[in-house]
């Protein structure tokens, strides 16, 4: 059956919303003060987008995204609202969904859905909410058609195509009882509501129209090449964050301002002198260190890789366990991309009202279902403080207050930090970004077809491309190379200057 606007079918979950929706956008709200709010900050944004602006400009009435149908699953923030803008003044047709249930800025849905895009993200969605409103942006087109590109951050909407489609051409019905998380139940009876409501083919028919997605993050990036490896990779796929102008920017400096941002918010704890363990010292643990030390937190760092742990070293940090940090340490932050960094056992051992939070990509770096297993037991209470701030008490502990049970205190439910309880990286840094984004879908929209179902990144004068955009908005002055120069060291005059492996 074609993805065509259906009639209107069971509801799904407890959202009371039905399985596949006509409604033009859900968002918070579209009261005029917000919409205003959000026009007015992306007129801001945009003069911090160098690299998107000049794409407008030098696009100006070629639409090269005319035919391009992009379903983006990627956090509904300002800067994704200039994102999006840019997609549909190239010629695109955007639906849009968030990939996080806490990183929605309301203002930037507001914007968007004003500007008559189908975008489905608010603040604070709950699990069930965030996978209809991915089910709605995927299949859920004006006209009956389909997506043609994904734009993915994290890989939600890339893997809801390949497993609904998977378990369809194995014969098997989606079984939510053998879901090994929350979330994986909710993901597995959206694919069975689908099953009961479109037949045994949805997916199957639904998938060939996609001719490849972009992929944000590094956590999305691994899901990808896992399928490239094992040769399940439906499309071609572009890795945009390895693109040095991404990984090396976004990853580092954009936590580096967005990591102490969201603390501060979240909690007005001081963080000089405060003992601080980072979690990973990969990219993103490089910004968040580079972050609170910029406040004077005594930070040391777990590593498992003795690369990361030297640098660390280098950089005057002491590596640890998070068994030595234990007793003593006041903020805990994830940044490994990997699971089960700090277990609910863990948390018991922490000091008195220690912050732990995560800019890692998924809700598993911190034990949270371990957490909520305890609390099951009565082992723990749950106190919300306000939203995306919770006060996590054990009770049968005797090292809080009084010789009574000690309280950890959870910043965005164990989900990115600085998404959640702040905005994420600023404009001039998801300009960077962004551009790597629309240079990918401009790739996939004009050449998928010669590409292998593979993980490629763009070519490295695309990355010099990106960051020569962004050079302007620093009153950088590059030093142009002699042809005699350029020859002595075997590049061009005009680039690339660097091999495709140099590091950076
Ligand atoms: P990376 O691979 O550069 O770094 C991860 C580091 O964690 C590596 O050095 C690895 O050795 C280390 N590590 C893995 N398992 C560990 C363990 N058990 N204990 C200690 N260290 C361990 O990846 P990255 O680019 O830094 O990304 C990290 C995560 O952050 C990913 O999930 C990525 O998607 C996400 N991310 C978040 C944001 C944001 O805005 N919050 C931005 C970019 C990336
Ligand atoms: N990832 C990190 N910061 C972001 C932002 N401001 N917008 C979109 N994605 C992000």
């Amino acid at each position: 059956m074609s993805a065509a606007l259906a009639p209107k079918s069971r509801t799904f979950m407890n959202t009371g919303l039905p399985l596949f929706s006509d409604l033009p956008h859900k968002v918070a709200s579209l009261d005029a003060d917000l919409v205003r709010f959000g026009h007015k900050e992306v007129e801001l944004a945009l003069h911090e987008m160098p690299g998107l602006v000049a794409l407008q400009e030098e696009y100006a009435g070629q639409k090269p995204l005319a035919g391009a149908r992009i379903m983006g699953s990627l956090h509904m923030t300002i800067q994704t609202a200039v994102l999006i803008d840019t997609l549909i003044a190239l010629g695109a047709e955007v639906q849009w969904v968030s990939c996080n249930i806490f990183s929605t800025q309301d203002h930037a849905a507001a914007h968007t859905a004003d500007n008559g895009v189908r975008v489905f993200a608010w603040k604070g969605e709950t699990l069930e909410e965030y996978w209809w409103c991915t089910l709605q942006a995927l299949t859920m087109w004006k006209d009956g058609g389909a997506p043609n590109l994904i734009l993915d951050d994290g890989g939600d909407a890339t893997m809801l195509v390949h497993i609904g489609r998977e378990l369809e051409l194995a014969g098997e019905l989606p079984d939510p009882t053998k879901a090994g998380s929350e979330e994986e139940a909710v993901v597995l009876q959206c694919l069975l509501d689908v099953r009961e409501t479109r037949g045994n083919e949805f997916w199957t028919q639904f998938a060939p129209n996609l001719r490849g997605v972009s992929e944000e993050t590094t956590t999305g990036v691994h899901r990808l090449q896992q399928r490239a490896d094992a040769g399940t990779l439906l499309f071609p796929a572009i890795n945009v964050n390895d693109s040095v102008t991404k990984s090396k920017f976004d990853n580092v400096y954009g936590c580096r301002h967005s990591l102490v941002d969201a603390i501060m918010r979240a909690t007005d704890f001081l963080i000089s002198g405060k003992r601080t363990l980072v979690c990973g010292f990969g990219d993103v643990g490089k910004g968040s260190v580079q972050s609170l030390r910029g406040q004077q937190a005594k930070v040391s760092v777990t590593e498992i890789d003795p690369i990361c742990a030297l640098q660390a070293s280098m950089q005057g940090l002491d590596v640890i366990t998070i068994e030595d940090a234990l007793p003593t340490f006041d903020m805990y932050v994830t940044a490994t991309g990997n699971k089960g960094i700090i277990t609910a056992k863990h948390m018991v051992g922490m000091k008195h009202n220690a912050i732990v939070c995560n800019i890692g990509h998924f809700d598993n770096e911190i034990d949270m279902a371990g957490l909520e297993e305890m609390r099951g037991l009565g082992e723990v209470e749950k106190i919300d403080i306000k939203p995306q701030v919770a006060e996590w008490r054990f009770k049968n502990t005797t090292h809080g207050p009084g010789g009574r049970g000690h309280s950890v205190i959870i910043l965005a439910e164990g989900r990115l930090v600085n998404l959640g309880c702040a905005t994420g990286h600023p404009s001039l840094v998801m300009s960077a970004s962004f551009t790597n984004q629309v240079l990918a879908q401009i790739e996939l929209h004009q050449n998928a077809d010669s590409y292998e179902n593979k993980v490629t990144v763009l070519p490295k004068v695309l990355d010099e491309k990106v960051a020569h955009l962004h050079l302007q908005k620093f009153g950088a002055k590059l030093t142009v190379l002699s042809e005699e120069q350029a020859s002595y060291i075997d590049v061009d005059v005009a680039g690339p200057y660097k091999p495709t492996n140099y590091r950076y």
